[in-house]
């Protein structure tokens, strides 16, 4: 196997505070706000075909988490559109990923936020696929995690807050100790909630089930699936679900910018079906991402 290259040390450019700069260039200082109380926001974006899929609303989502965490964006969503347009054409990018970040800098460190700059970058580079094609096919293995997702009044939970992915990274490295792909969460009532980078269906009977998006990322994958199950017919559902839901379900699949739709085989040990609703979605979404070209 080869060792990947360290995010620091490739050859491109970065988008940072307005220029392209250098990759290895793109630093920030050690006594960074951001860095030390979690003032951080990002996105995620695929592109296919040359193309970012959802562009303006990654951009969106972008200044709608910065707003909940306090601070605003010093671009419009359209100039960082550009800035990511830009950077997968100067970088020949077909399949690849997008990366927009924002953070509070270094003029204070007090926790007050008051007072510091806000700068944001926007990288870019090539990675088609999260999970091997194999995993893709005959689907993943979660783990019901410890971990459970915040109340609204405990943390800002409908931001794509860098901080809120603590949670997710303590989840998913004690889910892939135990020999599973990812974990699952529950939120703070003990309802399901989502993966540690997607949102969570489950089919029973033909429809669609998924927890109501009230204190965790509402994806726009999650969106997308949800209209292309109503275009397809396909009953959907969202409410508060118990995990005894999953005991009724046939088929279970994730959702999410980069997992794109991920079939589960197994919750905690649980057998799922690679079923006829998860591939029609999965197969209807691959068509839409390549013809939204
Ligand atoms: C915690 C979490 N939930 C859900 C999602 C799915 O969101 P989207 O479909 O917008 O990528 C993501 C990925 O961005 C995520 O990190």
């Amino acid at each position: 196997m080869t060792t990947p290259l360290p995010f620091d040390d490739r050859d491109g450019l970065i988008w940072l505070d307005g220029a392209f700069v250098p990759w290895r260039e793109a630093r920030l200082h050690v006594l960074t706000h951001g860095l030390h109380y979690g003032g951080g926001v990002f996105e995620g974006m695929r592109v296919y075909g040359g193309r970012i899929f959802r562009l303006a609303e990654h951009s969106r989502r972008l200044a709608a988490s910065a707003r909940e965490l306090g601070f605003a964006l010093p671009f419009e969503p359209a100039e960082l559109d550009r800035a990511a347009e830009e950077l997968v054409e100067r970088a020949g990018i077909a399949d690849g990923y997008v990366r927009p970040v924002a953070w509070r800098g270094s003029e204070q460190l007090s926790v007050s936020g008051a007072g510091t700059s806000v700068h944001v970058a926007v990288a870019a580079w090539e990675w088609p696929n999260v999970f091997s094609s194999a995993a893709q096919e005959r689907g993943i293995a979660l783990g019901t995690s410890k971990w459970r997702r915040p109340a609204p009044d405990t943390a800002p939970v409908r931001a794509k807050a860098a901080s809120l992915y603590n949670i997710c990274t303590l989840a998913r490295d004690a889910a892939e100790a135990d020999g599973y792909d990812d974990a699952l969460l529950l939120d703070y009532r003990g309802y399901l909630a989502e993966a540690t980078g997607a949102n969570l269906f489950l089919v029973v009977d033909g429809a669609l089930h998924t927890p109501l998006a009230d204190v965790f990322l509402d994806g726009i994958t999650r969106q997308t699936v949800i209209a292309l199950a109503g275009e397809a017919g396909i009953a959907v559902h969202e409410g508060h679900l118990p995990p005894e839901a999953l005991e009724r379900a046939q088929e279970v699949f994730l959702t999410g910018t980069a997992y794109e739709v991920q079939p589960v085989r197994a919750v905690d040990g649980r057998p799922y079906e690679v079923g006829p609703v998860t591939r029609a979605l999965a197969d209807a979404y691959a068509r839409l991402v390549r013809g939204a070209l």
